[in-house]
């Protein structure tokens, strides 16, 4: 059977080699799992500085946050200063994180429907550049905290714009009867506005809207900016106030199957751009200062899980592949019913496919990696399997289900692999418990 990479699904610098084996910037998955067992999160590191890159040189003239909720570590914070991009973090985890390795708190922008006061208190006492306010109480909680503290921290009111975003519901934010932000139609955003503006403790520079997550058409972005930039007149002609930021979020969706098709990268940074220039041009308005924040379109590609074979069953109607992972470490396809794509990856076979599941190792029937597949009739123990587009919230939701360690990732560049989070240990398992 075949066994071509999809391009758009693996990242770049995987390739085929004439063993069979696959390799990542040169270092073959063999000698990978080899060194770091497996499963193991493999990150191509290449790719990922190109993808920050790539965004932003799309966006350019704006700024581009990269999500961390995606995928955070110490050396993805390092990564992300080098390549130029700032940081979107929503909790004081990802802040502290975000601190520790480095970067610019100014730079930050700090999001969340339900940040306590000492996350708030946190943030002031860093420096963060940006805080996304999301509810009356927030607003109230921070003013008290900045006002004590003789601070004016720059925020942004979080929108919800009324959208019903093409993707799962559960990653869909812009639509009215959800948890996040003020509502436009409803009249509380506008509420929330004149609160802070007439208060004056809090410096209100902008508006900021994220219609969802895995989102392929640029139809829902722009309708997004529209009425941010509407948004923004109304606030100029009741308030007085020339708002000078506009963030409209993340969202932006990739490829995990072949069927899958979202739009460039570019042509969404186009469209959100000429909708906001001629929305600005229309209302007399001055061109805010743009924002995105994407996640996944940035790490979701650039990595790729590499599990091993332990048992394989036949069931009649099909193959289950089990691999020494599953919804631990990916539990996408339980959560919202991803799909994934696996590939043999420490050779090739000329052997016919076979209907097959690709399953985990843990205490549930619905613990799946890939729900349908072919897979070549020989795929054995011992085998390696490489799962791509696991760069996004596979490791950063990773749990310890079953008490399974989670895996490691490691970086491949030039040859070379480092760990950037080691494997966790029973230790590590057993560090928060009382005797
Ligand atoms: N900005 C805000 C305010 C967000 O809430 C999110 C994602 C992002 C940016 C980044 O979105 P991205 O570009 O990565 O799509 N666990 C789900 C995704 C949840 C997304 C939550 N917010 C999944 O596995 O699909």
């Amino acid at each position: 059977m075949s066994d071509s990479l999809e391009p758009l699904i693996w990242p770049r610098n995987v390739t085929r080699e004439a063993d069979g084996a696959l390799r990542v910037n040169g270092v073959a998955v063999g000698a990978l799992a080899a060194e770091f067992g497996t499963p193991v999160f493999v990150l191509d590191e290449d790719d990922f500085r190109a993808r920050c890159r790539e965004f932003r040189a799309a966006f350019d003239g704006m700024d581009v946050y990269y999500a961390g909720k995606a995928f955070l570590s110490m050396a993805i914070v390092r990564m992300i200063v080098e390549e130029g991009l700032r940081l979107d973090v929503c909790t004081g985890g990802e802040l502290a994180t975000a601190l520790l390795a480095g970067m610019p708190a100014e730079d930050i922008g700090f999001h969340g429907n339900n940040k306590s006061v000492a996350e708030l208190q946190a943030a002031l006492d860093a420096g963060v550049g940006r805080i996304i306010v999301d509810s009356h109480d927030e607003i109230a909680r921070l003013t008290r905290l900045a006002s004590a503290a003789g601070l004016r921290p720059k925020v942004l009111v979080r929108v919800t714009v009324g959208i019903e975003a093409h993707t799962h519901e559960y990653i869909a934010t812009a639509h009215e009867d959800q948890k996040f932000g003020f509502s436009l139609a409803g009249g509380d955003a506008m509420r929330a506005i004149a609160g802070i503006l007439s208060d004056g403790a809090l410096d209100l520079v902008g508006l900021h809207s994220h219609i969802g997550s895995q989102i392929f058409e640029p139809g829902g972005f722009e309708v997004a900016a529209k009425r941010l930039v509407s948004m923004c007149a109304r606030v100029r002609s009741e308030q007085g106030t020339v708002l000078s930021e506009l963030n409209l979020g993340g969202g932006f969706g990739i490829a995990y199957v072949a069927s899958d098709d979202p739009a460039p990268t570019d042509q969404l940074a186009c469209g959100m751009r000429k909708i906001v220039e001629q929305e600005c041009e229309l209302a007399g308005l001055p061109l805010p200062r743009i924002a995105v924040e994407p996640g996944r379109a940035i790490v979701g590609p650039a990595m790729f899980t590499l599990y091993e074979v332990g048992t394989v069953k036949d069931v009649g109607i099909r193959t289950y592949v089990s691999v020494d992972g599953g919804m631990s470490d990916n539990i996408r396809p339980a959560l919202y019913g991803a799909a994934y794509t696996a590939v043999l990856a420490g050779r090739t076979s000329t052997a016919p496919g076979a209907p097959t599941r690709v399953v985990g190792r843990h205490c549930e029937s619905g613990d799946i990696v890939v729900r349908d597949i072919e897979l070549p009739s020989d795929t054995a123990i011992g085998d390696l399997l490489a799962v791509p587009a696991t760069g996004a919230y596979c490791r950063s939701m990773a749990s310890n289900y079953n008490h399974q360690p989670r895996p490691p990732v490691i970086a491949v560049r030039d040859g070379a692999a480092r760990l950037l989070v080691r494997r966790e240990t029973f230790e590590d398992l057993l560090r928060l418990d009382e005797d």
